[in-house]
């Protein structure tokens, strides 16, 4: 059995959590809206169509704010189509993904949606094939009380404002495959006229920059840069976008791959050294902080299923998640949760049926292995993060570089008197017994133990067997104020303490 010790010392410090990183993304992609979000006539189905099994798991996983309506697909989103009458909405051909879009779910329809679950909505704008009185339209038409756009929301049975303050100005606009694709100089001018414009209506609005769309892209952080010298005054986010995959899957990949939490820990520190370099340069005073609004574990490439382009809803990447994906996703939480101090919003791509952690059929939902970790870290994971050192062995984990084998974060919610410390175990063969000295928080008793693993790194969940990758206790205990566990062989866990 290997052995880990971890420490940590309440009075070094600590970050709050901004509940909006347990944020997801919904897409108008593959069956996420039709067939996920909504389905008229399912036996779930409310009155609004809203299929309620779906919005039971939503909640039950945690999810705070939802990116709303992409994604590339918001590149040549029209807005107008969306609203009014349903019988006169418009069936529309959708470029981004090669699909029919049949506007019977909109804008007020994600609203109502957001409202009944409890969710924040965040709304991106199309800067691809609109700009800026695009822009203007649908935010007046989202938050104003008075004027065209808002007389016309009116007339369309909302008479109250949907308040929507995060905004994102468009998508991936660094990519070549993004509709509408600019320069940095291109978008940046014009992120920066719709983000004016925007906050002159609403000065109280978030907006969130594109950043770039990862690092394979050949303008990371140059991108950046140039957009953020535009936009730094308007600006309140930039984007980080970013998703991993083992497409190789023998032993030695598990073991690279679930380190891979590496890279976003990399990437990020790369855009916050960017920022800080356009804010010193510019000799700004504020700091813009970091929306990960896309991030996740994704096999790509793949195209729909049967491959048929100009369809209604077709399956689309509806990646089936195992178990390492898990222990993966567990890291990638527990990197963004250690850049707290900057990382403010963060969206999981995407919310169910497209690479997501909550899938459907006509019969039922299941949860797929990467759910359990975040619903962990959204119910627990709401206070503060508290320092943490991991001594451990450590591996070399090929372009992922040196990882520990034990991946650990501490967090506390002073008002509940809760800690929550969540821990992967990387060792893909022996087990891991960790120590953490607690005596700084005295009468604090283990509540919970939750331990996710299965007897294969490459176990999922399938509707025929929705519980096989599913949680189970563990042994974790505290004893004169020292915690002890013995974590299983690639496990993730969760173990949560309360004051006695
Ligand atoms: O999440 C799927 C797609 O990935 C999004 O539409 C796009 O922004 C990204 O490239």
């Amino acid at each position: 059995m290997k052995k880990a010790v971890l420490h940590t010392d309440k009075y070094f410090g600590s970050t709050d959590i901004d509940k909006r990183v347990y944020g997801s993304f919904a897409e108008h992609m593959g069956r996420l809206v039709y067939g996920g979000l909504y389905q008229p006539g399912h036996p779930t189905a409310d009155e609004n169509g809203f299929r309620q099994d779906v919005i039971d798991l939503v909640k039950e996983q945690g999810v705070t704010t939802v990116r709303y309506p992409g994604g590339n697909f918001v590149s040549a989103y029209r807005w107008e189509d969306t609203v009014g009458p349903r019988e006169l909405r418009p069936v529309c051909t959708e470029p981004a993904w090669k699909s029919l879009e049949s506007n019977q779910f909109g804008l007020n329809e994600f609203m109502t949606w957001c409202k009944k679950t409890n969710i924040e909505p965040m709304m991106a704008i199309n800067l691809g094939t609109r700009g800026a009185d695009a822009a203007r339209g649908v935010l007046e038409y989202c938050n104003f009380n008075v004027g065209k756009y808002a007389e016309m929301r009116k007339s369309h049975g909302y008479a109250d404002p949907h308040n929507v303050k995060m905004w994102c100005l468009g998508n991936e606009m660094d990519g070549v495959w993004q509709i509408g694709h600019r320069s940095a100089d291109e978008y940046g001018s014009i992120a920066v006229q719709t983000g004016r414009l925007m906050k002159r209506l609403d000065p109280t609005l978030e907006l969130i920059a594109c950043g770039s769309a990862g690092v394979v892209v050949p303008t990371f952080c140059a991108w950046d840069a140039t957009v953020m010298e535009h936009c730094y005054d308007t600006a309140d986010y930039i984007s980080v976008h970013t998703y991993f995959d083992n497409r190789n899957k023998n032993e030695q990949d598990s073991a690279n791959f679930i380190a891979a939490s590496n890279a976003l820990d990399n990437q990020i520190k790369s855009v916050i050294a960017t920022v800080d370099h356009v804010r010193a340069k510019l000799r700004k005073k504020t700091y813009v902080n970091l929306s990960v609004d896309e991030w996740n574990v994704v096999y790509r490439p793949h195209g729909k299923v049967p491959p048929q382009e100009w369809t209604f809803a077709p399956h689309e990447i509806e990646d089936v998640y195992n178990l390492e994906d898990a222990l993966l996703v567990a890291s990638l939480m527990m990197t963004m949760l250690r850049h707290a101090d900057r990382v403010k919003i963060a969206c999981q791509a995407q919310l169910v049926n497209v690479i997501s952690p909550i899938m459907t059929s006509d019969n039922g939902v299941w949860r797929q292995t990467i759910y359990y970790p975040f619903a962990d870290m959204s119910r627990y994971a709401r206070g503060r993060v508290l320092p943490m050192a991991v001594e451990c062995e450590k591996y070399e984990a090929g372009i992922y570089g040196d990882a520990n084998y034990i991946d650990a974060l501490l967090t506390e919610t002073p008002e509940e008197e809760t800690l929550a410390l969540f821990v992967v175990n990387r060792e893909l063969h022996d087990s891991t017994e960790i120590t953490l000295d607690l005596r700084q928080y005295e009468g604090y008793k283990v509540v919970s133990h939750s331990v996710l693993n299965s007897e294969g790194l490459r176990d999922v969940n399938t509707e025929a067997e929705p519980n096989k990758v599913a949680p189970h206790a563990g042994n974790a205990k505290v004893e004169d104020g020292i915690l002890t566990a013995v974590l299983e062989n690639h496990s993730y866990n969760c173990i949560v303490l309360k004051k006695a």
